[in-house]
């Protein structure tokens, strides 16, 4: 059996307590208990701000992440994460992101596009992570895999957690 979305939004938090990332752009909200509402919950002091990219907000994960939006932490962009509009702005230099989540849509040609907006728009600072969530499927990580070799990013499967991680080569 597959780890669940707990295992995903665990190892994300785990990986936020390390980093200390000062941007995060999450792909994908989710309906509730959401890992961003978590994240926001756990970010340290140096914590700047999230950005959010949903096509379809949740009213419960909106919930979750409203005090962080009226204080400016979160910024939602409601939209479809192919559309290049949704980056614009992002990276301008002060809010490129050190970490980057890919959960929106799964299949192959939808991760491929997250990916390479990612690479076009210059959201990933050059040591920064994307940690992909359903790495494990097929449609997935096939996006994955092409998408690495197109825009030279190295990737790890972490089969056993239903995840992978992807930087710059
Ligand atoms: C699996 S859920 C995300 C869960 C969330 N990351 C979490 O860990 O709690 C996937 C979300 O992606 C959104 N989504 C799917 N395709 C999308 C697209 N092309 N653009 C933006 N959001 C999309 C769905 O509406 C859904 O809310």
């Amino acid at each position: 059996m597959l780890p669940n979305k707990e295992t995903y939004r665990d190892f994300v938090l785990g990986l936020v307590l390390q980093m200390r990332p000062h941007h995060i752009l999450e792909i994908g909200l989710g309906s509730c208990h959401t890992t961003a509402a978590e994240l926001l919950h756990y970010a340290e002091e140096d914590f700047e701000k999230l950005f959010v990219i949903e096509k379809d907000p949740n009213p419960v994960a909106l919930e979750e992440i409203s005090s962080a939006m009226d204080d400016g932490r979160c910024e939602l962009r409601k939209g479809d994460s192919r559309d290049p509009a949704m980056y614009e702005g992002l990276s301008d230099g002060q809010n490129t992101c050190d970490l980057v989540l890919v959960d929106g849509l799964h299949t192959a040609q939808g991760v491929y596009s997250d990916i390479q907006m990612i690479v076009n728009h210059n959201i990933l600072t050059p040591d920064g992570v994307i940690v992909f969530h359903d790495g494990g499927a097929s449609n997935v990580r096939l996006g994955i895999n092409q998408a690495a070799k197109d825009f030279g990013l190295q990737v790890l499967h972490l089969p056993a957690l239903n995840l992978s991680i992807g930087k710059y080569a």
